[in-house]
């Protein structure tokens, strides 16, 4: 199979063409059935249609899953209830986890609350899914761990190596003066996604985003050490993705190795490739 590879197509045609029990993590950050430009139709649909299209891949690709595999789908509190219910009859469902976008209180929604956050489900396909909670742990600073000095703490595993991640992220959205900033209407910060990658997927191991934006997952796969397919159906975001591929392994080789031989990885970028697609 394939592997370290973006495409230039619909997902539902590239996640039929991937094998059974192969993926090791999907992470789906589909359009959100709101409207959004992503410069076709793909979030213009009506409620009833949205969802069943939801239904359609999501049924596609839950088989793509080994057992010890694992799905994160970003939504928002418009069809989550919807998304959630249709899932759990499919996978074992593990959090539901709540990005606050840290967006600046500045007036907002007069008849309702503002909505700041969107919402991430977390899948398991059995019960034996991968999950590696040290590489994600959070360092507590000098202060906080001069405050947990009680006898009862001493000795504490999550004290020395930091604590486990709650399922309330706040991770500021992207701004202009970010560097890792394109131009999309949704995209997802790097933070996030590679917690979700070093967590979700052994080293080594595949990751499948099947809608892929501007490429933070193929971000966070080069830099951790995973391989990735995927697939993205607007040509403009396919070639942002492939910049920041070829970014993202320049300033890897930097900062790990100046002088190592070329790898596998770069040998198989210099074979032929299909058209739209391109090998990492
Ligand atoms: C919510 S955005 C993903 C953003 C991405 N996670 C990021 O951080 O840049 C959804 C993406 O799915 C793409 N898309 C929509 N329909 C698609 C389809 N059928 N197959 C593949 N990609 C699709 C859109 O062009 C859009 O870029």
């Amino acid at each position: 199979m394939e592997r370290d590879v973006v495409k230039n197509t619909d997902a539902l045609i590239g996640i039929q063409s991937l094998p059974d029990n192969s993926i090791d993590l999907i992470i789906a950050d589909p359009p959100y059935g709101l409207g959004k430009d992503y410069g076709n139709d793909s979030d213009k649909k009506p409620a009833r249609e949205f969802l069943e299209w939801m239904e359609r891949w999501l049924l596609l690709v839950i088989p793509k899953l080994k057992d010890s595999g694992s799905l994160y789908i970003f939504t928002t509190w418009r069809y989550s209830p919807e998304i959630f219910v249709f899932l759990k009859k499919h996978m074992i469902m593990l959090n539901e986890i709540i990005w606050d976008r840290k967006v600046p209180s500045m007036g907002g929604t007069t008849r309702k609350y503002s909505s700041v956050h969107d919402t991430i489900g977390f899948f398991a396909k059995t019960d034996k899914h991968y999950f590696d909670l040290d590489s994600i742990r959070i360092p507590y600073d000098p202060e906080t761990k001069k405050a947990r000095s009680r006898s009862i703490f001493v000795g504490k595993k999550w004290l020395e190596v930091g604590y486990n991640p709650k399922d309330l992220w706040s991770v500021s959205r992207l701004h202009r003066i970010h560097a890792e900033r394109e131009d999309h209407p949704t995209q997802k910060p790097l933070e996030i996604i590679k917690r979700m990658v070093l967590a979700s997927c052994p080293p080594e191991g595949l990751v499948l985003d099947p809608f892929a934006g501007t490429g933070p997952t193929v971000e966070a796969c080069i830099k951790t050490d995973r391989h990735f397919i995927a697939f993205e159906i607007n040509g403009k975001y396919f070639e942002i993705i492939e910049s920041r591929a070829e970014r993202a392994k320049s300033e890897k080789a930097t900062l790990i190795d100046f002088s190592s031989a070329p790898s596998a990885r770069t040998q198989s970028a210099r074979q032929p490739v299909p058209v739209q697609a391109k090998l990492f």
